[in-house]
């Protein structure tokens, strides 16, 4: 179908130009790479919390160095740890088990439904007395059913947190994502929405929670206008993370941020031509979005049959030509999707531990959990979908003709490996 490379998948990195290095020039040139003090401080930072609030209508951002460390700081920000249980879906990234691990809390699964999202009745069903919060996760760019989520832990008196790494920009029914739970945390590492290379951000809506927050990613202390740590306040002593953002990523964020809209736009609407070119296959299925205009369109998801067929669709999609630079694959089967899937990531199914002594598994107190299943089986409908499914990367800078044959190129290939 097509023997010319498509752009690379990186939906924000594609963007950078001559906003980031003037941005980024202006901190070099002041000399003053660290948000709270220096020679000439230009408030890169301070300003993309204040826009990003602007932006989606957060109370409070707190821009870190990573999602990872965010949602690490999200469970401490909670008071989570041993004796605890976080629920979270199959269908997630490694980081959002490792925070619930390293709090010193236990991980608990809840089945996905075809929004590839948690599933609300899995979910209804395992809250229990340990329940203290659930991790809901917009995989690929958009939420799930995450209202509805929100109202079973509001009912149930757990706190809902928002792991929004992969979906900067998105909404479920007009509502920005990060405004549903207790806490949200994005990412601006390279293959999200926006980059600055490492990067992420904190939000929330409590002005305690949010004094907790900064304190935690820096070094457990709040810090006076002059930018010094301020010990004298026997209410925030805390334990930091050290992971406040730079000067240098808070520019290249700021530029990205305020191109956020039109890159969103541009990959939602190539998907959901793409989306629509399909609709009429019979036997191929799409990831369910129960709210399109919310989506920011970075992935499509396509469910098939069975776990052959999936491979082979994802295969014959690379040999029609729809790859990136060097032939590197765009579209492959979930099978191949790594760290996203409960049962791919050895230690959680294992139970390992950074200490000698185990913990948090051999924590007394985490007793309640011994039968607690991590390995393949423990989640049927995920099992399902992981096994049957492909993903296809949406550039963030795709021509109408890369659509196009996107379109044709799937065309052809549903047919053949679904007659
Ligand atoms: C769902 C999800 N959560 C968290 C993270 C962690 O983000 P970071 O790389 O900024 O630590 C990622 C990054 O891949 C992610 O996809």
């Amino acid at each position: 179908m097509r023997t010319l490379a498509l752009p690379h998948e990186f939906p924000g990195a594609n963007w950078i130009g001559e906003e980031e290095r003037v941005l980024v020039e202006r901190v070099v040139m002041a000399r003053s790479p660290f948000r709270f003090y220096g020679e000439n401080p230009q408030r890169m930072v301070d300003t993309l919390e204040r826009e990003w609030c602007a932006s989606f209508g957060h109370g409070h951002a707190v821009a870190v160095a990573s999602a990872t460390s965010g949602l690490s700081i999200a469970m401490s920000a909670l008071r989570i740890g041993p004796g605890d249980e976080v629920l979270l879906p199959g269908y997630l990234w490694i980081s959002c088990v490792a925070a619930v691990v390293r709090s010193g809390a236990i991980p608990r699964l809840v089945d996905i439904d075809d929004s590839f999202t948690i599933d609300p009745v899995d979910l209804e069903r395992k809250i229990g007395p340990r329940t203290r919060a659930v991790l809901v996760v917009h995989m690929n760019g958009a939420p799930g059913h995450v209202a509805e989520v929100a109202a079973i832990c509001e009912r149930r008196s757990v706190a809902l947190i928002e792991d929004c790494a992969q979906a900067a920009g998105a909404s479920s029914g007009g509502r920005a994502v990060g405004r549903f739970g207790a806490i949200g945390v994005f990412s601006f590492q390279l293959n999200k929405n926006i980059t600055s290379g490492e990067g992420g951000m904190v939000v929330c809506e409590d002005p305690a929670l949010h004094r907790r927050i900064v304190a935690l990613h820096d070094l457990g202390y709040a810090r006076d206008v002059n930018g010094r740590l301020d010990t004298g306040d026997e209410s925030c002593q805390l334990w930091g993370y050290g992971v406040r953002m730079s000067e240098l990523a808070g520019a290249l964020a700021l530029a990205q941020l305020r191109k956020l809209p039109r890159i969103a736009d541009a990959m939602r609407a190539a998907k959901w031509r793409i989306r629509e070119g399909l609709s009429d296959i019979p036997g191929l299925g799409l990831r369910t979005i129960p709210c399109p205009a919310g989506d920011t369109g970075p992935f499509l998801i396509t469910l098939l049959r069975d776990e052959e067929t999936a491979r082979r669709f994802a295969a014959a999609v690379h040999s029609e030509g729809i790859a990136g630079p060097g032939g590197r694959p765009l579209c492959v089967s979930m099978r191949d999707w790594g760290l996203h899937w409960y049962s791919n990531i050895p230690s959680l199914v294992r139970r390992t531990s950074n200490s000698r002594d185990g913990f948090p598994w051999s924590h007394p107190q985490n007793s309640f959990a011994a039968g607690y299943d991590y390995d393949v089986g423990a989640l049927p409908s995920c099992d399902d979908l992981h096994a049957r499914s492909a993903i296809l990367s949406i550039g963030s800078t795709l021509a109408e003709q890369d659509v196009d044959d996107i379109i044709l190129a799937l065309r052809k290939v549903a047919r053949l490996v679904l007659s």
